[in-house]
C-alpha cells in the first residue's frame, strides 16, 4: 500500500455510500468507513476522520448527490427545498475551510441551471458534478505543485505545518505537491521537517506518514522546534496550505502556521501558501472576517495522552486555525499562478473574482 494511491473519500461504485479513509486512525490502521446517512457523514467531518479543505469539499460534492439521488419527489421545487434542508445541515460541519461552502454552492448551482431537466436527469447530473470536483482537486494540486517545484532546488530543506498532503485533497495536496513533484522529477535531493502540529498531531500522523511513506527524506519536529531547525540554517522554504484567503492575502490554516510565518520572516526564509482557487474567498476583505472554529478542550487535556496531562477544570483555549498576516507571507500559489502583493489585484489578474 503507497498512500499516494489511497482515495481520501469517493463514492462507491454501486453509489450507495461514501468510501472514507479514517484519518483519526492512521498511522497505525489504515480504515475505510462506509457511511450511507448524512449525519455519519457529518460526524466524519466534524471529527476529522476526513479533513484538509479540497478533501472536505470533494466530501461535500459527494455527499450532496448522494442524498439529493435519494430525495424522492415528483417536483423540482420540493427537490430543491429538500436538497437546501440538507445542505443548510452539512454547511454546519466546521466553518473555516471555504471548500466546503464553495463545494455546496457549486452542486446547487447545476440543480438550480438545470431546473427544466427531469427530476433523475438533474439527479445524474450532481453526480458527474462532484466527480469533476474530485477530478479537478487532482489537477488543481499538479498545477500547484509544478509552480512549487519551480522555486525549490536541490539539497532544500522545506519546512511544513499540518497535513496539506495527499490525504487533505483527492491527491497530491497542496503544500506537499512540489515534494511529490519534484520526487517524480527524479529530484531526490531534498529534505521536510513536518512539524508535529498540537493538538491534533496532523503533522506527526499524516504527513510524516505519507512522505516517509513516499521515500522522501522527512525529520518529524515538535511545533516549538521549527525556530531551532530555521537558525540552524536546515530550512530554505516554508510551504504550508490554506482553509481560505481573504482578498487582501490574509490566511487562515492550521494552528501555528502565523507562528511559522513569524520565524520564518526573522530568519529571511521565504513563506509560501499553497491555495487552490476555491480557497479564496473574495467576499472577505481581511482575514479578521474569516471565522475560526474552537474545538473541545479535551483535545488539548488528553487527547493521545495515556492519561488527562492538565489540571481538572483549568481553562483551555483551542482554536483550530490561525490568520497569518498578508504581509508575512512571500506568495500564494494558486493553480493559475504565483501571486505577490498585492493580493487582491494579483488574484484579480489570475480571474479569482
Ligand atoms: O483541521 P484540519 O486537519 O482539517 O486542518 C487542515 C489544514 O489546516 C490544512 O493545512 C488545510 O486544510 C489545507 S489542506 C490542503
Amino acid at each position: 500500500m503507497r498512500v499516494l494511491d489511497l482515495d481520501t473519500v469517493r463514492l462507491s461504485e454501486d453509489r450507495s455510500c461514501l468510501e472514507i479513509l479514517d484519518q483519526t486512525l492512521l498511522p497505525g490502521t489504515v480504515k475505510v468507513l462506509r457511511l450511507e446517512k448524512i449525519e455519519d457523514i457529518f460526524e466524519a467531518i466534524r471529527f476529522l476522520r476526513v479533513r484538509g479543505a479540497p478533501a472536505i469539499g470533494v466530501c461535500a460534492g459527494y455527499t450532496m448527490a448522494l442524498i439529493a439521488s435519494r430525495i424522492e419527489v415528483e417536483d423540482y421545487e420540493s427537490f430543491l427545498a429538500a436538497f437546501l434542508e440538507k445542505k443548510a445541515y452539512l454547511a454546519g460541519s466546521r466553518p473555516t475551510a471555504v471548500n466546503l461552502f464553495w463545494a455546496l454552492d457549486r452542486m446547487e448551482r447545476v440543480l438550480r441551471e438545470n431546473r427544466n431537466q427531469s427530476i433523475p436527469e438533474i439527479k445524474e447530473r450532481l453526480f458527474v458534478e462532484a466527480q469533476a470536483i474530485r477530478d479537478e482537486d487532482v489537477a488543481i494540486s499538479r498545477h500547484i505543485g509544478e509552480i512549487g517545484f519551480s522555486l525549490m532546488k536541490p539539497g532544500d530543506g522545506i519546512l511544513t505545518h499540518c497535513n496539506a498532503g495527499t490525504l487533505a485533497t483527492a491527491k497530491y495536496g497542496t503544500a506537499t505537491a512540489p515534494m511529490y513533484i519534484a520526487w517524480e522529477k527524479g529530484m531526490h535531493d531534498f529534505r521536510v521537517y513536518c512539524d508535529e502540529t498540537r493538538p491534533l498531531l496532523q503533522g506527526a500522523r499524516l504527513t510524516a506518514f505519507e512522505l516517509h511513506d513516499a521515500g522522501i527524506d522527512t525529520t518529524l519536529i515538535c511545533d516549538n522546534m521549527a525556530s531551532a531547525v530555521m537558525q540552524a540554517g536546515k530550512v530554505n522554504l516554508v510551504f504550508v496550505g490554506c482553509d481560505r484567503v481573504a482578498a487582501n492575502g490574509d490566511t487562515a490554516n492550521k494552528i501555528g502556521t502565523s507562528g511559522v510565518a513569524v520565524l520564518a520572516r526573522h530568519y529571511g526564509i521565504p513563506f509560501y501558501v499553497c491555495a487552490p482557487t476555491s480557497t479564496i474567498d473574495m467576499s472577505i476583505k481581511t482575514g479578521a472576517q474569516i471565522p475560526i472554529e474552537e474545538r473541545d478542550p479535551s483535545e488539548v487535556t488528553q487527547m493521545w495522552y495515556k492519561e488527562r496531562m492538565a489540571p481538572e477544570n483549568v481553562k483551555v483555549f483551542n482554536p483550530a486555525f490561525d490568520v497569518t498576516d498578508h504581509s508575512l507571507i512571500t506568495g500564494i500559489i494558486t493553480e493559475r499562478g504565483l501571486c505577490q502583493a498585492p493580493y487582491e489585484k494579483a488574484f484579480r489578474d489570475l480571474g479569482i473574482l
